[in-house]
């Protein structure tokens, strides 16, 4: 093998975002584009073990997980790195087969093979194809998307970057599982859904699954879009219920995910969404329904013409997490993302234990996870996760809420409801302002800074604005802080507007408005959350004076 090092000059927009680096696949094709990042990336590595006296690592003895979700251009990036990494003198890679490897089987096998850290390929919910999104992060020994001083370290050094290293070896066939050493760098080809599968079962009851289910002759409707969790839903969702019982939706993953769209949302699972609201051909509707996106991390619950909000299945899973085996000795405490919705402070209140605020994106919850300060967290985007692991985890979720159900003998919409009897109901919601310039979004922004005290000062439609201020976490465990985080405005009856720019597009800015408000009178906790906050949306829009800075006189998604 001979290794070349290549000249090259440094892209500028190479500063990952909230889960790594995400652009268009025609950006990230450009020549030199992938090989920079990840030259950067083992450039940081380096010099992070080199500095790192404990483990007595060297650059030459790492060992790292590599797969991605299946999206166009996976297979081709997975040989670019895996020739780089071999150039860069890493000992091991445990690549996941077919170059597949779902986020929370790659933080599983990470933590369980203790591996320095893992290269995950995907661009999450975001659609593939030639003409679609790709995307790269890195995740730590922990298991957990890089903290950011790492991800500031990588993005520094491409922006110097000279030149990159990688071998001249024939590509490697993905397809057959074992070990082989090419380039003086031992690969080994796995299949994780044994891994995931078992770690599964360890922390479920699926004998109480199987009963109950078996017993009442229940359904189970699964839509994996056609993404990275369709193989191992098919594994382990076959475990629970008699095979004419489970239906499982677009299981074979597809690098353009059939021309969908790999987000687990109302908008998106269509077909999911008319099961779950008009029944099967057969007449009966099954008991869940639920979907997960592009790499496996995020899930979306449905019942029987229910949809559960993101925010409002954490505070639930939360407040029934003794009935998993998992759980059972109760939990240390809890965290939820800024903008998700406050029911699940009320369920810590109630058990006693602290809850967590952290900015967007998983990153955040790694600390707190490492010292044990929580068991669950999630975020409204239709993330939920446990200790289990360091990502969020969507068939974790969904098998949360099967157990759930065998354990209380009740539907979806009766758990939610005794739910919201017992600690009221947040009613929540998100508009999103898409692909709006740049220029604006960062007006709008400014703008809102600059009007805090005129805000504070508000008062109309019944409501009194009580706080208004932009959202700095120190984090508790390293007190390493994160500024800039969003703008909050609450308002006196609780209820509450939070705006951030998305940090995971790939065209333009998406100005992300979240609403929420407290509804203590049962007569209206059934009434649909995106109609009850229109009036807080209108008065959104009308505070950050969204349609002057962007001619929008709506948003273009609503959530
Ligand atoms: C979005 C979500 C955020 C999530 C991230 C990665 O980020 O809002 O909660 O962690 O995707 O899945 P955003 O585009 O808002 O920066
Ligand atoms: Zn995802």
């Amino acid at each position: 093998m001979s290794i070349r090092t290549i000249k090259t000059k440094p892209f500028t927009d190479q500063k990952p975002g909230t889960s790594g680096l995400r652009k268009s696949v025609t950006q990230f094709s450009q020549q030199h584009y992938l090989e920079n990042f990840t030259q950067a990336l083992f450039n940081t590595l380096a010099t992070n073990n080199a500095a790192d006296n404990k483990t007595n690592k060297t650059a030459n003895n790492l060992k790292l997980a590599l797969g991605g979700d299946g999206r166009y251009y996976n297979t081709t990036a997975i040989q670019i790195i895996l020739r780089m990494a071999m150039a860069n003198g890493v000992k091991q890679i445990m690549l996941g087969k077919n170059g597949l490897l779902s986020t929370p089987a790659a933080s599983a096998v990470i933590r369980k093979y203790q591996l320095d850290g893992g290269i995950i390929l995907s661009a999450s919910h975001n659609p593939g194809g030639p003409d679609g999104d790709f995307g790269i992060k890195y995740n730590e020994d922990n298991g957990g998307p890089a903290r950011e001083a790492v991800t500031d370290s990588i993005y520094q050094k491409t922006l110097d970057i000279t030149n990159y290293r990688i071998s001249d070896t024939e590509d490697i066939d993905l397809n057959s599982t074992g070990k082989q050493i090419i380039g003086g760098m031992e690969v080994i080809i796995f299949d994780s859904i044994d891994d995931y599968s078992e770690m599964m079962q360890s922390l479920f009851d699926f004998d109480q699954i199987q009963d109950h289910f078996r017993e009442e002759k229940l359904e189970i409707a699964f839509d994996a879009m056609h993404a990275v969790t369709g193989p191992y839903a098919n594994r382990i969702l076959a475990l629970l219920c008699k095979p004419e019982s489970l239906h499982l939706l677009n299981t074979t993953p597809l690098p353009d995910f059939g021309k969908g769209h790999p987000d687990p949302s109302p908008a998106h699972a269509r077909e999911l969404m008319d099961i779950m609201y008009s029944g099967l051909p057969s007449g009966t509707t099954p008991i869940i329904g639920a979907a997960s996106d592009g790499d496996g991390d995020r899930n979306m619950i449905l019942g029987k013409q229910c949809f559960v909000s993101p925010s409002d299945s954490l505070a639930i899973l939360t407040a029934n997490a003794t009935l998993i085996p998992a759980y059972a000795k109760g939990l240390t405490g809890v965290a939820r993302s800024m903008p998700t919705s406050r029911a699940v402070d009320n369920v810590a209140k109630c058990l006693g234990i602290p809850c967590y605020e952290t900015p967007t994106g998983w990153k955040f919850f790694g600390n707190l996870l490492d010292a044990d300060k929580i068991t669950l967290c999630g975020e409204e985007s239709f993330g939920t996760g446990s200790n289990h692991i360091r990502e969020k985890d969507g068939l974790w979720a969904v098998l949360f809420w099967i157990n759930l159900i065998a354990a209380r003998k009740q539907t979806v919409p009766e758990i939610v409801s005794d739910h919201w009897d017992k600690f009221g109901r947040n009613i929540y919601c998100r508009h999103d302002y898409e692909a709006i310039e740049s220029t604006a979004a960062n007006d709008i922004m400014q703008n809102l800074i600059s009007n805090f005290r005129k805000i504070k000062q508000y008062s109309g439609n019944g409501k009194t604005v009580a706080q208004a201020d932009e959202f700095s976490y120190t984090d508790p465990v390293d007190n390493s802080i994160s500024e800039h985080q969003g703008i909050r405005i609450q308002f006196d009856d609780q209820s509450r507007i939070v705006y951030r720019l998305s940090g995971t597009g790939t065209q333009g800015a998406t100005l992300r408005v979240y609403l929420e408000t407290i509804e203590s009178d049962k007569n209206l906790f059934n009434h649909e959350a995106t109609k009850q906050l229109e009036p807080l949306g209108k008065l959104a829009a009308k505070i950050a004076e969204i349609e002057h800075f962007t001619g929008r006189d709506k948003p273009s998604v609503i959530v």
